[in-house]
């Protein structure tokens, strides 16, 4: 982001205050901020706050003369390579959508040709508004990317979408939007997605909850990367996200063969398919009669897809998952140390929770560094979560010197893995 130029504008609202967090978090990574305020967020936030972090004086007036004959309105709308609005209240959202152009933000917003993004921030029932909604959706069609809201308790004590997304998130996504080709333009990316079934008789089989929909989001938020995407899904009944080549599966082994063949020249491997750990010995010719009172089925490991991949000699840049009930952070943290990843999304899993629902929660974790994507819809999370993708990926020294630093770790970082206060009992797998 060095030498970028974003307009961040802030909008009247409690989540104004993040906004000086995300300025400094912009700053440090190089970018130059210019921040325009309302008036109704400087009833939250005074301007001098904002002026000591970005380095140039806040812009909020339409009428200031000192600067019409400099940096007008039309010159601020040309200077910005990114119009960044968070928060966005309703009352933005409402006066864009409709071209209202009675003050500096919503003028330039008008008059500029960059990229715009809102961080919607509002009451729940606000956000779920059928006029916000309308509106937002108005905003969509003309290309105004929206990030958030995040769903979770809110400034005035209630609980649901309105959340302004976390700066983190929200630097990631205005990286990914300040290249323009998408980061990830000519590079391969190979998500997994959906349950796997595994063959009891012709009729049944062992398989979970997963409705692919993380995966799918995943795909797509990769797309919109620039990449050209390649998804391996179990069985799902969701439509397949535009651009993405599909390739539909049903048990491990078949997963596995399509990923080994898939595999060269695929510069980022994301695991979000809920693989079966275990199958049946065998799978019955014939439906298996009812006959005893109890039954029992013999199952053996499947293959660990991820770790074979992380093990490969065309080792891409690996990104694992790791759905838990309890414990995430240490059993995530020692899945990313034993299969020898570049990077592990970890979510708290339950009956409708992570799996097979609209809206998750992610604990990102990697060597030396974790950050928490809190409660979003899945796709604005797979968007926040290829942000952090294409940073640590782009980081990344060339993948040959990549495996010679892993491989000095231990074999397969099993030893780091077994230091870890894991579960007693409990194997990273
Ligand atoms: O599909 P949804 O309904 O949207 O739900 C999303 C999700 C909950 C399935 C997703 O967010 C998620 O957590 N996916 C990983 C599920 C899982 O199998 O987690 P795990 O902790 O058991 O496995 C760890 C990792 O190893 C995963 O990246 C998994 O893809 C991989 N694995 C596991 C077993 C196996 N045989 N091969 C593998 O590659």
């Amino acid at each position: 982001m060095k030498g970028k130029r974003i307009v961040l504008g802030v909008t009247g609202g409690i989540a104004a205050y993040k906004s000086a967090e995300l300025v400094r978090r912009l700053a440090e990574r190089g970018a130059e901020v210019q921040v325009v305020m309302t008036a109704a967020a400087q009833h939250f936030v005074t301007p001098t706050t904002f002026q000591a972090l970005s380095g140039r004086p806040v812009r909020s007036d339409l009428w200031d003369d000192g600067h019409a004959a400099g940096m007008g309105h039309i010159e601020l709308a040309r200077w910005a390579e990114l119009v960044l609005v968070a928060p966005a209240s309703a009352d933005f959202l409402a006066r864009l959508a409709h071209g209202l152009a009675d003050d500096l933000l919503t003028t330039l917003c008008l008059a500029s040709a960059a990229p715009i993004a809102a961080a919607p921030a509002m009451n729940q029932l606000m956000w779920r508004n059928a006029a916000t909604q309308f509106n937002v959706d108005l905003l969509e069609r003309r290309g105004v990317r929206m990030l958030g809201p995040g769903i979770g308790e809110q400034a005035c004590g209630e609980h649901g979408p309105g959340r302004m997304l976390e700066p983190p998130e929200l630097v990631a996504c205005a990286a990914a939007l300040l290249s323009p080709a998408g980061p990830l333009r000519g590079r391969r990316v190979m998500v997994t997605a959906g349950p796997t079934r595994e063959c009891i008789d012709p009729v049944r089989f062992v398989s979970n909850r997963s409705s692919g929909k993380m995966g799918f989001a995943l795909a797509q938020a990769m797309q919109e990367a620039g990449a050209e995407v390649v998804l391996v899904s179990g069985p799902v009944s969701l439509p397949s996200p535009r651009g993405v080549r599909r390739i539909d599966v049903e048990s491990c082994d078949q997963m596995y063969a399509a990923v080994q063949r898939e595999l060269p020249g695929t510069a980022i491997f994301v695991g979000t398919a809920a693989v079966a750990d275990y199958r049946p010995v065998c799978c019955a010719e014939q439906k298996i009669k009812k006959s005893s009172e109890t039954m029992s089925l013999e199952l053996t490991r499947t293959t660990d897809i991820l770790a074979h991949v992380s093990a490969s000699p065309q080792r891409p840049f690996v990104v694992g998952f790791a759905a838990e009930t309890h414990a995430v952070e240490q059993y995530a943290r020692a899945k990313l140390l034993a299969k020898n990843l570049d990077l592990i999304a970890a979510n708290e899993v339950g009956h409708r929770k992570a799996f097979d629902c609209d809206e998750n929660a992610l604990l990102v974790l990697w060597r030396g560094g974790r950050i928490e994507l809190p409660s979003s819809s899945k796709l604005e999370l797979a968007r926040a979560l290829t942000g952090l993708i294409v940073e640590r990926y782009l980081e990344q020294p060339d993948p040959g010197e990549r495996r010679s630093a892993s491989a000095g770790e231990g074999a397969d970082g099993a030893d780091t893995a077994r230091e870890l206060a894991a579960p007693s009992g409990v194997r990273a797998s």
